[in-house]
């Protein structure tokens, strides 16, 4: 029997990219285009789960594919000197998506085994001269890409110092004689949990990045699902009725995350059943599976990155789920006022943890979120 092909975990390509088309057709012709094109300025922001780092990945993938060099790396201390060591480096990929921390420590610890030392001196001059250095080595109308995961936590100074860094660069390049079909490109893409756009977009010296083309992950569509179900299932050795493949794809709610986990699992209890074929009973058991394991990788730590008033916020809908919440019954139930209510009302929101249902009713809008909060609440009450 073959291997289950679905990818539940972060960062890891799915067997098929499902949607997400638009996004990697602007890039492409951000590279095409040439300075100024908007895709070569992008901000990628969504949930956990919703592709972000798959996302990242792609485009990297896109961009060496047409000759540029890509330093890609995930936001956290020291950033802009692991970016600069990796533009001196050789190769087309100078660094990876780290996504573990222990994958990160691990490349940090190759990397001063090699006698280079990273800490803290790298500024933003320096990653301008290393994107300079490595532009000479591109082909003409090539270029170099920054791609950065998590960025929302990257420090301030980081994130300034590389805004600057590729600002300059492109100046320099604007100051070239060069005909535009040969001029050197730079491209810098940021992803990002929705939490950063405010802060960011509203600190002075990052204000360029308002200028960004500006993607919002969300739910890829679900006929695309139902078809990628049949193709990934049958390319594997094992067979999948159409109705049955669409109600898996229901049970994804279209949420890539989901898309893996309900695979994986119904995958795994077609398996115990010693069958070929997925059944029914197979998608309703992986949807079991598959909330759980994401109330556990996404609801959880979504709901534990918020403020408290934003917990108690959330907690206070608990009766009226799975349903719609009304603000003032929210606000009454907190035992705080209006304005208390419609203010983390709003900044929940803009986190996309809650979605605005019209005449003061919100609801949640993380998949699984109304299961675990039930739970969180009975643990309390406890
Ligand atoms: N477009 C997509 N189609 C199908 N599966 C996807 C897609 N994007 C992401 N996934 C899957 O969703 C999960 C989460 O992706 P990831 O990129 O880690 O999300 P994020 O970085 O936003 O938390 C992974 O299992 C990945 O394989
Ligand atoms: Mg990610």
């Amino acid at each position: 029997m073959t291997a289950n092909p679905f990818k539940p975990t972060a960062g890891k390509m799915p067997p098929i990219l499902i949607g997400r088309h638009d996004i990697v057709e602007s890039f492409m012709e951000g590279l095409e285009n040439g300075a100024g094109a908007p895709g070569r300025l992008m901000l990628l922001t969504g949930q956990r789960g919703f592709g972000k780092t798959v996302m990242l990945t792609e485009l990297a993938r896109v961009a060496e594919g047409n000759g540029w060099a890509v330093a890609m790396d995930v936001a956290s201390a020291g950033l802009v000197g692991r970016l600069t060591e990796a533009l001196r480096a050789r190769g087309p990929r100078v660094t990876r998506a780290n996504v573990s921390p222990s994958i990160d420590i691990a490349g940090v610890a190759s990397l001063s085994v090699g006698g280079v030392e990273l800490a803290g001196a790298a500024t933003s001059l320096t990653l301008r001269t290393a994107i300079e250095e490595r532009l000479k080595k591109v082909g003409d109308g090539k270029g170099v890409l920054l791609a950065i995961d998590e960025s929302q936590a990257a420090s301030r100074e980081d994130l300034v110092a590389v805004a600057t860094a590729y600002q300059q660069v492109l100046q320099d390049l604007d100051l070239t004689n060069v005909p535009d079909d040969r001029k050197k490109g730079v491209a810098l893409v940021l992803a990002a949990l929705p939490q950063l756009t405010d802060e960011l977009l509203n600190d002075e010296v990052l204000t360029f990045l308002r200028r960004s083309q500006q993607h919002v992950l969300a739910e890829v569509p679900m006929p695309d699902v139902r078809n990628a179900y049949v193709e990934v299932v049958q390319g594997s050795g094992k067979a999948i009725e159409m109705d049955v493949a669409d109600r898996a794809a229901e049970a994804s709610l279209g949420y890539p995350y989901m898309v893996q986990l309900v695979g994986y699992y119904m995958w795994q209890s077609s398996k115990r059943r010693g069958s070929d074929q997925i059944l029914l009973e197979d998608v309703v058991q992986g949807e079991k599976d598959a909330s759980l394991a994401f109330q556990d990788a996404v609801c959880a730590p979504a709901f534990d990155g918020l403020s408290g008033a934003q917990r108690e916020f959330l907690l206070a809908m608990v009766p009226d789920l799975p349903g719609a919440s009304r603000v003032s019954d929210v606000g009454a139930r907190a035992g705080k006022s209006l304005s208390w209510a419609n203010k983390y009302r709003a900044s929940l929101i803009s986190d996309q943890v809650l979605a605005a249902g019209g005449r003061g009713l919100v609801r949640l809008a993380i998949p699984h979120m109304g299961e675990y909060l039930d739970r969180v609440a009975a643990r309390l009450g406890e």
